[in-house]
């Protein structure tokens, strides 16, 4: 059965390699699915020296399916390696996707938690969170089931995270309740194998939340500066003027975990993008201890079925790796290092028009003033009495759409283009917009106008 399955998910990415390869909208510098679907990135780590990230994959539609775990290697987070399958939907526990979750390394063997959905032909779901374990890093043998649903949940409960503290093993979980509130739960274990839950740290209704989602998806807690930040995906927000746009929301809490007694003290929730498509961050820890976040950069919406990729048989794309940082009560994210290995031809712009497609651009203001940034003729990036605007075409209506995000000044931009993506780091990262957009493959002129003073370097990125 599994090699079946893994058989025909490898006919179909060399089906469709070319296809894939040829679209003009492919990525340059990004992870995306060889073929297929992809979404959250799952089992962050650096295990041995090397840059490990998997995803959700489904190698066989544009559409949402029984879920594959793909994988990448790196020894830089800049040139990567397509790695053979790490987990196919081929058990009883999982036989409808193996779902997002976590890595990570014990006695020198890399472990991997996951997710295994069950959906039922009476329309129930079941849900198992399973541990898979690998020597080398690639191939993973499955151990199966590892944690049952507790009974207070709906079966909407997933996404395993796993760490280490001290020499006990801490797990938090994306759930819901039985009246149908988005929580996390907490776990513990001494031994990876079994595990106690130890209570819930967080959720729409409590700790000063209120009606704040349905089902929390892909929670993350990491220390950073002395905090506990909690990275989580709320589904059911309501828009709340300039917040909470898109159908989904990634954010996170900043507070103080005690264990003993369980208590989570956390202050009010802040989305880490402004722009049109990020969801599901996952953070991993690397060797020289920097925390490291990747996020789907698309959403599940009606917008996805139209993207133009579809028709050249794939779609969605990881972000950039962005190094995240606490500063004055915000997370910050900055581009990691190592991606100016791909910086080439750096030219200092002095034009109000230059031509930009796969490129980097730093803009350092002088003078702050109203300015406005097309890119491609698709996009643009404007900013004007407090307020900076991402405008782009809706794909389905044909009608621009905006992201707001209200800013006393603009001192800094620092923007990723890649062939149909924009990552806008603002003020060094305090604000970031991640979008994308599908211009004419034609038109590569990137525009600025307005009263602003700024000096602006370009580098083409290969
Ligand atoms: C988030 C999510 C996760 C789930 C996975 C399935 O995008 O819905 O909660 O594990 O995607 O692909």
């Amino acid at each position: 059965m599994t090699e079946i399955l893994i058989q025909k998910a490898y006919k179909e990415v060399k089906k469709y390699r070319n296809k894939v390869k040829n679209d003009p909208y492919r990525l340059n510098y990004h992870l995306m699915p060889p073929v297929g679907l992809l979404n959250d990135p799952n089992g962050l780590i650096q295990f041995k020296g090397v840059y490990h990230v998997f995803y959700q994959w489904n190698p066989f539609e544009t559409a949402h399916g029984a879920k594959f775990w793909g994988h990448y290697t790196s020894e830089d987070m800049v040139y990567w390696r397509e790695e053979p399958i790490a987990l196919a939907p081929d058990e009883w526990y999982d036989k409808n996707g193996c779902y997002s979750g976590s890595a990570v390394e014990e006695d020198g063997k890399l472990y991997l938690f996951y997710t295994g959905n069950v959906k039922n032909d009476d329309g129930t779901r079941e849900t198992y969170q399973c541990l898979a374990v690998s020597e080398n890093g690639i191939q993973f043998e499955k151990l199966g089931p590892v944690l049952k649903l507790p009974e207070q949940y709906t079966p909407h409960f997933r996404d395993p995270k796993v760490w280490k503290k001290g020499d006990h093993w801490y797990m938090v979980v994306g759930a819901q309740t039985l009246d149908e509130k988005g929580i996390v739960a907490l776990f513990h274990s001494n031994d990876l194998f079994h595990w106690e839950e130890a209570g819930t740290i967080a959720g729409s209704d409590m700790n000063g939340l209120k009606d704040f989602g349905y089902m929390w998806e892909c929670p993350d807690l990491i220390h950073l500066n002395g905090k506990d930040v909690l990275l989580v995906s709320p589904q059911g927000l309501n828009p709340d003027g300039d917040f909470y746009q898109n159908l989904f929301q990634s954010g996170y809490f900043i507070g103080e975990l005690d264990y003993e007694p369980l208590k989570y003290q956390h202050g009010s929730f802040t989305e880490l993008d402004r722009g049109f498509d990020f969801y599901a961050p996952q953070t991993f820890t690397d060797e020289i201890g920097r925390t490291i976040l990747y996020a789907w950069m698309g959403i599940t919406d009606e917008m996805e079925a139209h993207q133009p990729t579809v028709e050249n048989g794939w779609v969605h794309a990881l972000t950039i790796p962005r190094e995240l940082e606490l500063q004055g009560g915000k997370v910050i994210q900055k581009p990691v290092e190592e991606l100016k290995k791909l910086r080439k031809d750096q030219a200092l712009v002095k034009n109000n028009e230059f031509e930009a497609v796969s490129a980097e651009l730093v803009i350092d203001f002088q003078k702050n003033g109203p300015f406005k940034i097309t890119f491609r003729n698709e996009a643009s990036l404007s900013y004007d009495t407090g307020k900076l605007t991402l405008k782009r075409r809706n794909l389905k209506t044909g009608e621009a759409e905006s992201r707001t995000c209200k800013l006393a000044s603009v001192s800094k931009l620092h923007i990723f283009m890649d062939h149909s993506s924009l990552e806008i780091f603002i003020n060094g990262g305090e604000e970031v917009f991640t979008a994308r957009y599908f211009p004419d493959s034609e038109n590569v002129i990137v525009s600025i106008e307005g009263k602003a003073e700024f000096t602006l370097i370009k580098w083409d990125l290969g």
